[in-house]
Parts: C-alpha cells; sequence; structure tokens
C-alpha cells in the first residue's frame, strides 16, 4: 500500500460502500467500510481471502470489467453488487454496493400482491360458486336460496372490507412524508374508542373503560388515522382478548415524559412470543381461520404501525400467553 499514491487511498477513504484495490490478484487497499465488513487480515493478502463466492472470484481473477450480484457476504440475508473495474493493466477496482433493502423491498411487494390477490380470490371462490348454483338451478329451495345469497353478500362485503383498508393502507402509505398538521387530545380519542367498541364488547359479554389522565397536553396528530387507530386496537383486544374470564379492555392516555402514551389492554389469552414480530405485516394473523370468522382483514396492525410511523412516533406490542396483550402507541410532545 506504500507504494500507491496518496489519491488513490483517500478516494477510496471517500466512498462509503465497501471498496478495494487488487494488484496480482492481491489486495492491496480497502477502505474502512471494506475492513469493517471482510476483516482486517484482508489487507495485502491474496485476494481470495476477500472475495469468497466462487463466481465473484472468477470476475475478479478475469480482471475485466464485470458487474454481478452476490448474496451472503457479511450475513446470509445480505445481497450485493459487485462491480469490477480495470484501473490500469494490473490494477483492479472492486466496488461492493449493499442491495439487502432494494432486495427485501422487493421481496416484499412481490409477496403482498401474491398475499393480496389470495385474499381476495377466496371469497370470489364463494360468490361465484353459489352465484352459478342460484343461477342455473331455477326451482330452488327458497330457504337454500337465501342462505345461498346471504354467503354471497357476506363475501362481497368481506372482499368490500379488504378493498378499503388496502385502500386505507395506500393513502396513509401516500402521506408518510406529510407531518401530520392538527393537533389534539389523545384522551379524546380512547374516549370515542372505547365508546366505539362497547357495542361489539356488550355483544361478547365485556366491557370496555376508557383510563385516561386529566389535562394531558395535546400532541401533533392527524385526528381520524388516530381515531382508526384506536379502533382498531379495541377491536382486536375485544375480538381477540375478551371472553368469560376476561371481560375488561382498558384503553388508557396518560403523559411519559416528552410523549403521550396510548394503551389498549386485555387479559385474554395474549399472542405466542415467535408471532410478535410478524403482526404488522400484511394479512399476517396468528389464527387466520378464527381471524375470518371475526371479520378479520389481517390489515389492521398493518395500518396501525403506518399511522404510528407517520405521526413519528413508537408501537410495543406486549404480550404472554395466559396473561393477555398491550398494545402501547407513544407519540412525541413536539
Ligand atoms: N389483543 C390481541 N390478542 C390476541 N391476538 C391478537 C390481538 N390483537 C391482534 N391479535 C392477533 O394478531 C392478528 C393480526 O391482527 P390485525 O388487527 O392486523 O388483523 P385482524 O384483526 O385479523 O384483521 P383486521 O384488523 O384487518 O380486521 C390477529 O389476526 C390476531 O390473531
Ligand atoms: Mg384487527
Amino acid at each position: 500500500m506504500s507504494d500507491l499514491p496518496l489519491l488513490a487511498t483517500s478516494l477510496l477513504d471517500a466512498l462509503e460502500e465497501p471498496a478495494l484495490l487488487v494488484q496480482r490478484e492481491r489486495t492491496i487497499a480497502a477502505n474502512a467500510a471494506a475492513l469493517r465488513l471482510l476483516g482486517d487480515s484482508i489487507l495485502g493478502t491474496d485476494v481470495r481471502l476477500a472475495v469468497r463466492q466462487p463466481h465473484a472470484l472468477r470476475a475478479v481473477l478475469a480482471a475485466r470489467p464485470a458487474d454481478l450480484e452476490v448474496s451472503g457476504i457479511g450475513g446470509l440475508e445480505r445481497s450485493w453488487d459487485l462491480q469490477v473495474r480495470p484501473l490500469e493493466p494490473d490494477l483492479l477496482l472492486v466496488r461492493l454496493t449493499d442491495r439487502s433493502a432494494t432486495r427485501a423491498a422487493e421481496k416484499m411487494r412481490v409477496d403482498f400482491v401474491a398475499n393480496a390477490s389470495h385474499e381476495l380470490r377466496t371469497p370470489l371462490a364463494t360468490i361465484i360458486g353459489y352465484g352459478e348454483t342460484l343461477a342455473e338451478d331455477g326451482d330452488f329451495p327458497s330457504e337454500h336460496r337465501s342462505r345461498f345469497g346471504r354467503a354471497i353478500h357476506d363475501e362481497a362485503r368481506r372482499m368490500l372490507r379488504i378493498v378499503q383498508d388496502l385502500m386505507s393502507l395506500s393513502r396513509i402509505e401516500a402521506d408518510r412524508f406529510v407531518p401530520p398538521d392538527g393537533r389534539l387530545d389523545l384522551a379524546e380519542i380512547a374516549r370515542i374508542a372505547a365508546e366505539n367498541g362497547r357495542r361489539l364488547a356488550e355483544s361478547r359479554g365485556c366491557r370496555v373503560v376508557a383510563d385516561v389522565a386529566d389535562g394531558l397536553p395535546q400532541v401533533p396528530g392527524d385526528f381520524t388515522q388516530l381515531l382508526q387507530l384506536a379502533d382498531n386496537l379495541v377491536g382486536n383486544a375485544v375480538r381477540y382478548g375478551c371472553g368469560p374470564g376476561s371481560p375488561e379492555v382498558l384503553v388508557g392516555a396518560r403523559q411519559e415524559r416528552d410523549a403521550v402514551l396510548l394503551s389498549v389492554r386485555d387479559r385474554g389469552e395474549g399472542i405466542a412470543a415467535v408471532h410478535l414480530p410478524r403482526l404488522t405485516e400484511r394479512f399476517y394473523r396468528v389464527d387466520a381461520a378464527r381471524s375470518r370468522d371475526s371479520g378479520g382483514t389481517g390489515l389492521g396492525l398493518a395500518i396501525v404501525k403506518h399511522i404510528v410511523e407517520r405521526h413519528r412516533g413508537t408501537l410495543a406490542i406486549l404480550s404472554k400467553p395466559g396473561e393477555g396483550t398491550e398494545v402501547q402507541v407513544r407519540l412525541p410532545l413536539a
């Protein structure tokens, strides 16, 4: 490295992504990012130590311009673009560009389209099946006809709910970088959400109680979105966390240092730890059949997460099987 012009090493160091200079199959220089990723021992040694993926190594040893994808450097899930550029005879610049985030986003988009299509196709298949039967069979016993009619109606409503939730999600996402311009009292949101959940709760022998502090400072927020968030959380607590042995859902709002905490707690059966990190994924449900039976689309917590992000707040889902679930949303005061 000592015979390398100073300009070359400062150029390398100015690059944020990992970069190496390779001369006669030896790594003669590496910037800080490359040393962090590949280890200090790559410096001054055979390039095979730095580049271990066979197809990547072939490209480097060929010493011709090349662009390829490499995965598994610095972690199994990570993907990189590798660039080989001859600078002079015998001197190569090798650069790595991290593509993990782009690849993950691509995968999410593909999964999302597949999931959404699947969720819509299921009710659609029922509608088509019942519709066909009704259309073909002229003298159908009337009790069957009304049963089929109801099923068609229910499944169509279900499709409508999915479409509405998807539209709501994409509207919230579109506003991601637009800070909410209102100011509001989360205690009021908590009270309204508790009231909104009352009817559903009563039908299950439960009650929803608002437990809010007086004189809470206002937070910047979008009233409609935050009420949608609170309604979703109360709906979940009532549908999945409320029953004979656990009849109370508590909706709280109180100040916590420079944030206001909105929380919804139930004493239901709780959620196993393996599910917790995935709950905010679109269409993710712990028990798909049960969620569907109660009219769930699996989009509620995804919507909650996006609303919290738009408000620059934080979301925590604390749950223990057998003890219940508490969802906490913290919104900054300013
Ligand atoms: N308080 C809770 N107690 C137990 N399980 C819960 C609770 N809240 C959510 N879950 C689980 O998390 C899953 C995802 O919740 P989410 O709100 O995203 O979807 P959903 O309720 O199924 O449908 P949607 O809210 O779109 O109508 C639910 O299906 C349920 O299995
Ligand atoms: Mg829900």
